[in-house]
């Protein structure tokens, strides 16, 4: 890519960047929360046209005006949300579009076979015959690479890939990665994670607020460089001075059991209190009670057993009786339960008060005077990236999509905080800001609840990690002594291995 720009209203996403790749090797591509990353590979798969700028394919000017062409060059892309039909089986969403066809039916055989072949070649298990919606997300990225090599790509473009993935799921992915470049595959990989920059790229290319930084070969260089030419300036980790938890109770949880979507019970006889000024974390693989564990929390799922938050019972109560009592919520899905995409930034910020004072008068009138200004201040205090309080909140980049979540939750002086996964897709800056409030708000006596699958994250914030299998808690250790390899066997479920 040669000399690529794209503007969008108030902000250069691409500013003439030059970005090379070579057959068979994984190259990186980093940069911050809306350094323009998605924006350049949007223009590589044709999702975007470039205001300037010429791409070339093995030397080749490449016309590449939509995905059609983009894949006709052999380049698929993965984006950072999937694109899957949740109603449709495993093999049907491979073949989407491209059935084999027998005269002019769908050949089954021939499509089941040679989903078979692409599978055993690169590693990518999956079980045809189930809905998409049945399957966890490691699988169903499983889905969308074969979806790529069924289309014969040979370019593979993956943003951000790993933000969802578990970390025994993220080593399943490498292992594929790995296949696919001796196999003469090329991959662009998307990532704010270092570690996985340093562990399998080969190259890596940096981005910030829309430029060209550099291309560095990843033998030759460390995180601490990237990490300087990411942000521009020496990373620097927030100290840490702590004074203990109070003893007081503030979220408590009696023997709490829910269902999960498929009826079987998804959470059994939990029970555990946060007390003011405590973190508490949330570890284990995912898929065992995490979700089902948030959505009881926030109102969102029937469970029997007692929640009280500052000594009220919620049982029957409403989402906004939570907020109003001061329960915040980072949910799991930002896009789909933490946002209204096609809202404003401003009316997203604003959704849990609109209603009460100064932002609406007592006739029901909204002040936008004042919701503007409100929007403002948060957008300047958390670093959002967006064209105003007016943008639309479906057109900012990933992580400052997420931003916004947090913006709205954290400013909400809330009595507990339930954080899903808080810094899945953020940049480092971003990381450790949310992560310095987190501490803040302990500081601040609210009691933090946090669910994460980086056990680096929990480790960091947490006074005592509680660690969930199967739906019970099997094990609670001290943040401050546990190890990885600990926390390791307890997520397997083996807890006869640590005492
Ligand atoms: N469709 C769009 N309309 C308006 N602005 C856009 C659009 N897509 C991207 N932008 C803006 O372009 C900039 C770059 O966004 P991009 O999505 O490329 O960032 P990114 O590097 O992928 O960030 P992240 O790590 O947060 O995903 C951001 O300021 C974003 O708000
Ligand atoms: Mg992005």
């Amino acid at each position: 890519m040669r000399g690529i720009s794209k503007m969008f209203p108030g902000v250069i996403a691409n500013d003439r960047i030059d970005f090379s790749v070579e057959r068979g090797t994984i190259h990186a591509l980093v940069g911050e929360n809306g350094a323009g990353k998605s924006t350049l590979m949007r223009i590589l798969y044709g999702l975007y046209r470039p205001d300037e700028g010429e791409i070339f394919i093995e030397g080749k000017k490449a016309a590449i005006r939509n995905p059609q062409d983009a894949i006709r060059l052999g380049i698929g892309m993965v984006h950072q949300e999937f694109q899957l039909v949740p109603s449709l089986t495993v093999a049907e969403n491979i073949v989407l579009g491209n059935e084999p066809l027998k005269s002019i039916w769908v050949d089954r055989k021939a499509e089941k076979e040679s989903i078979i072949k692409l599978s055993k070649r690169f590693g990518l298990h999956v079980e045809q015959d189930l809905p998409i919606r049945e399957v966890p997300v490691g699988v169903q990225q499983r889905v969308e690479i074969l979806k790529l090599l069924y289309r014969k790509a040979q370019l593979l473009i993956l943003d951000e890939p790993t933000a969802v993935l578990t970390p025994q799921e993220v080593d399943g992915l490498f292992d594929v990665l790995k296949r696919l470049v001796t196999e003469g595959h090329t991959i662009i990989f998307i990532t704010h994670k270092l570690g996985e920059v340093m562990d399998i790229c080969d190259k890596a290319t940096v981005l910030r607020h829309g430029k060209l930084i550099g291309t560095v070969n990843v033998a030759d260089s460390s995180s601490t460089e990237l990490a300087r030419m990411m942000v521009g300036e020496e990373v620097l980790r927030p100290s840490e001075e702590r004074h203990p938890a109070s003893k007081e109770a503030k979220l408590i949880l009696d023997d709490i059991s829910a269902r999960g979507d498929r009826g079987l019970f998804a959470l059994k006889h939990i029970s555990f209190k946060v007390n003011a000024g405590e973190v508490v974390g949330i570890a284990g693989v995912e898929g065992n009670g995490q979700s089902e564990l948030v959505e009881v929390l926030s109102g969102l799922r029937e469970y029997e057993g007692m929640i009280t938050l500052a000594s009220v019972d919620l049982k029957t109560e409403s989402i906004r009786f939570r907020r109003e009592n001061g329960m915040a919520i980072i949910p799991e899905s930002r896009k789909t339960q933490g946002l209204n995409l096609l809202g404003k930034v401003s009316e997203n910020l604003i959704v849990n008060k609109y209603y009460q004072k100064p932002y609406s008068a007592k006739t029901g009138v909204l002040s936008w005077k004042r919701i503007t200004e409100f929007a403002k201040e948060l957008i300047v205090k958390y670093d959002i990236r967006a064209d105003g309080p007016d943008a639309v909140a479906g057109t900012l980049s990933g992580g400052n999509a997420q931003k916004i979540i947090l913006a709205r939750e954290l400013s909400s002086k809330p009595v507990a905080l339930i954080a899903a996964h808080p810094t899945r897709g953020l940049d480092i800056a971003a990381t450790q800001f949310v992560h310095h409030e987190i501490l803040h708000m302990r500081a601040e006596n609210v009691a933090v609840l946090i669910i994460s699958a980086d056990l680096d994250e929990l480790i960091t914030l947490s006074d005592r990690i509680l660690v969930l299998f199967e739906g019970r808690i099997v094990g609670e250790v001290d943040a401050r002594t546990v190890t990885h390899a600990q926390l390791g066997l307890l997520m397997a479920g083996l807890t006869d291995a640590v005492s």
